[in-house]
């Protein structure tokens, strides 16, 4: 089944158009990435989906679970079971780990049990009353996605989560990402510069260039076509 379909989607800023028409199908379960260079509109589209008062959605339509998404308030979207973590990670910094999981518990309307979201991430689990402020920025990232996955969500959308990271812990997070993925069954729609990481995770991949999707791949696919690699990725 489709859970997120995203038709023809055009957005922009005051500044101008950025989305000129993307196609985005995410199937329930599914781990699928979003890349492109910097600029091309990924977190553009993520925030359409997310909701919000920026971009404005200008067109097209939004389709989650069957119904409608553009036009609905950041929390309705949320409740309706999409869970955003924004490329600044957004935790707390003055809150220990227990208390920023706690705070996306209880905003939630179904929430997951707070062991149930730790037994992802025995890193966390072993500092639960460190503050975020005092935290590696890989810890920093499996926090925002240990609050993401606390919401019980059925699709996160996680921008650019690799970044800044050294490669041991993007390995590490990819596991996370991957597992959560398996065990919990929630799809993921993952935005990524970092085209490694996301052949490393995700099945199917949409290539976005200036605010249009100009391919659509499977990661065997992506792997044998230089060419497009090359042109889009410039990997
Ligand atoms: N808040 C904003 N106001 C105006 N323009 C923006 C804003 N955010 C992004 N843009 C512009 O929209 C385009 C796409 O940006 P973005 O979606 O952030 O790309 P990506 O995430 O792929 O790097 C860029 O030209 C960027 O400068
Ligand atoms: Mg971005």
């Amino acid at each position: 089944m489709t859970l997120l379909s995203v038709s023809g989607l055009e957005a922009g800023y005051e500044t101008g158009q950025v989305l000129f028409g993307v196609d985005i199908d995410v199937e329930d379960g599914e781990l699928v990435s979003l890349l492109g260079r910097n600029g091309a509109g990924k977190t553009t589209t993520l925030r359409a989906i997310a909701g919000g008062t920026e971009p404005t959605v200008l067109g097209g339509t939004i389709g989650f679970d069957g119904q409608e998404l553009s036009g609905s308030a950041p929390y309705e979207i949320a409740s309706r079971g999409i869970s955003f973590v924004p490329e600044e990670r957004r935790c707390f910094p003055r809150l220990s780990v227990v208390e920023n999981i706690r705070l996306a518990i209880n905003h939630a309307e179904n929430p997951k049990d707070i062991e149930t979201v730790l037994e992802f991430f025995p890193e966390l689990s072993e500092m639960r009353e460190k503050h975020a402020k005092n935290m590696s920025g890989g810890e920093q990232q499996m926090l925002a996605i240990a609050r993401a996955l606390a919401a019980n969500p059925r699709l996160m959308l996680l921008d650019e989560p690799f970044e800044g990271l050294a490669p041991y812990i993007v390995r590490r997070i990819e596991d996370i990402i991957a597992e959560i993925n398996d065990q919990q069954e929630i799809a993921v729609l993952l935005v990524e510069q970092n085209v490694a990481a996301a052949v490393a995770v995700a099945d199917y991949h949409y290539i976005l260039a200036e605010g249009r999707i100009v391919e659509s791949v499977s990661t065997a696919q992506l792997r044998a076509n230089e060419e497009v690699r090359q042109r889009y990725l410039g990997v």
